[in-house]
């Protein structure tokens, strides 16, 4: 098969052919390369298959969360969104703090998934002893600073030991830090908004585990081991950890701040999003490269259960579908460039994870390419989401592109079937 376009890198843009035989890139010319098969994408953006470091596919052998999502749907609605590679979090009902678990969970995640599924192994205060075993079950461990849905969390004194335990496995770690002391203090406190959820967990509590994290990082002389914070959701947190750690941002903390939350529950999410001023601030620190990752936290829950009310309602958003339409947003509203892109979405993640055959568009990668059109407007509609729970933050918003064709190890795995608005 041969593709032909607008080849992004994380370093340079080019017009040209790509060759793919057997699932890998075989050649990259100029013109002149002949298959059986060609994919004209001229008008179009050809990224390197977007990695999606963070995402909960809800599945494990308990299937107690199917009804939310599961390894099929899932990923399904990764693929709508451009994603090749996916990252799978612990926090089910059946948490991956196991070998055996995660072994379920691979089994099921290869019989169902349309791609790559990895996973995170979860550390919890039960098992800091014997995460070594499970290493060759996952691609990096996650620690949880705060109670959130799955409830799979470590206070923050045996935080030392645990990063210990993870750099002892050689295995990049990522951290959500909220800081769940300060969480209950305002709850317990009489002066808090109950029905504002940002100030029920504010930036404070994100800012004081970030600092937790520094200090149990650093305590150990030099700070070896790679650390990715998750969803950042203040640029606080960007002064704090400067050039010590990784970090993510998602879609929704870039698009939605907390007035969006009072006037549609459906967007309560952990981290919370803040107000407009931050907002601003966290795009403009990723327009100039200061964040590794843009990730989705996809984290279905049914309509039925967000519509709870903001004090009942669990934390979290759907975004594997819209991932690639809120890419264009980033390129064409926001003058985001698509070598950053590239980066944020598809090169930093594989470096992180030490994924050397993909992140790249390149002579003997894997053929995995998102192309994205940059021509097609469109309207996030839920009827077209692949996702089970069959909504999406977006919904109603109009997006200046969308995914084109997805390849997946050689093969077109989607192809745009979406009518422009
Ligand atoms: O909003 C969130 N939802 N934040 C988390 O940390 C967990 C996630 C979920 O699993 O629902
Ligand atoms: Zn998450």
């Amino acid at each position: 098969m041969i593709i032909e376009g607008r080849i992004v890198n994380r370093d340079a843009i080019h017009d040209a052919q790509i060759a793919i035989d057997d699932g890998y890139i075989t050649a990259i010319r100029k013109q002149g390369l002949n298959g059986e098969r060609k994919i004209e994408a001229r008008e179009c953006l050809i990224f390197p298959g977007f990695i999606d470091l963070h995402a909960h596919l809800r599945e494990d052998s308990s299937h107690k969360w199917d009804y939310k999502e599961d390894f099929k749907s899932g990923t399904a609605a990764a693929l709508h969104g451009g994603i090749t590679t996916v990252i799978d979090m612990p926090n089910t009902p059946l948490p991956g703090i196991s070998t055996d678990r995660l072994i379920k969970k691979k089994e099921l995640a290869r019989k169902e998934g349309l791609i790559d599924i990895l996973f995170y192994g979860g550390v919890s205060e039960s098992n800091i002893n014997t995460i070594a075993k499970m290493q060759k079950e996952v691609v990096a461990y996650k620690i949880y600073l705060a109670e959130t849905t799955g409830g799979l969390y470590i206070r923050d004194d045996v935080l030392p030991k645990a990063i210990a335990a993870v750099e002892a496995t050689a295995k990049p770690l990522v951290i959500h830090c909220e800081d769940q002391r300060v969480i209950e203090k305002m709850h317990e406190s009489l002066k808090v908004n109950l029905m504002d959820h940002s100030e029920l967990r504010p930036e404070e509590a994100e800012l004081s585990a970030v600092k937790n994290v520094l200090a149990a990082a650093s305590s150990d002389t030099k700070i070896k081991i790679k650390i990715d914070i998750a969803h950042v959701s203040t640029y606080r947190t960007l002064d704090l950890i400067g050039n010590n750690f990784h970090c993510e941002v998602t879609p929704h903390h870039l698009f939605f701040t907390k007035k969006d939350v009072q006037a549609n529950a459906f967007l309560k999410v952990n981290p919370p999003l803040r107000s407009e001023e931050n907002r601003l601030r966290l795009l403009d620190a990723f327009k100039s490269g200061k964040i590794d990752f843009l990730v989705t936290d996809h984290a279905p829950h049914t309509k039925a259960e967000k519509a709870g009310g903001l004090s009942d309602t669990p934390a979290g958003v759907p975004n594997l579908d819209t991932y690639g339409n809120f890419v264009a947003w980033l390129i064409v509203h926001c003058g985001v460039s698509p070598m950053l892109i590239a980066r944020a979405c598809a090169y930093n993640p594989a470096m992180f994870l030490g994924l050397q055959d993909r992140g790249s568009i390149e002579v003997g990668k894997r053929a995995n390419l998102s192309i994205l059109d940059l021509n097609k407007r469109v309207k996030i509609r839920s009827e077209r989401l692949y996702t089970k729970c069959k909504w999406s933050p977006f919904e109603g918003y109009e997006f200046p592109g969308a995914m084109r064709h997805v390849i997946y190890n050689g093969s077109v795995v989607m192809e745009d079937d979406e009518s422009p608005i």
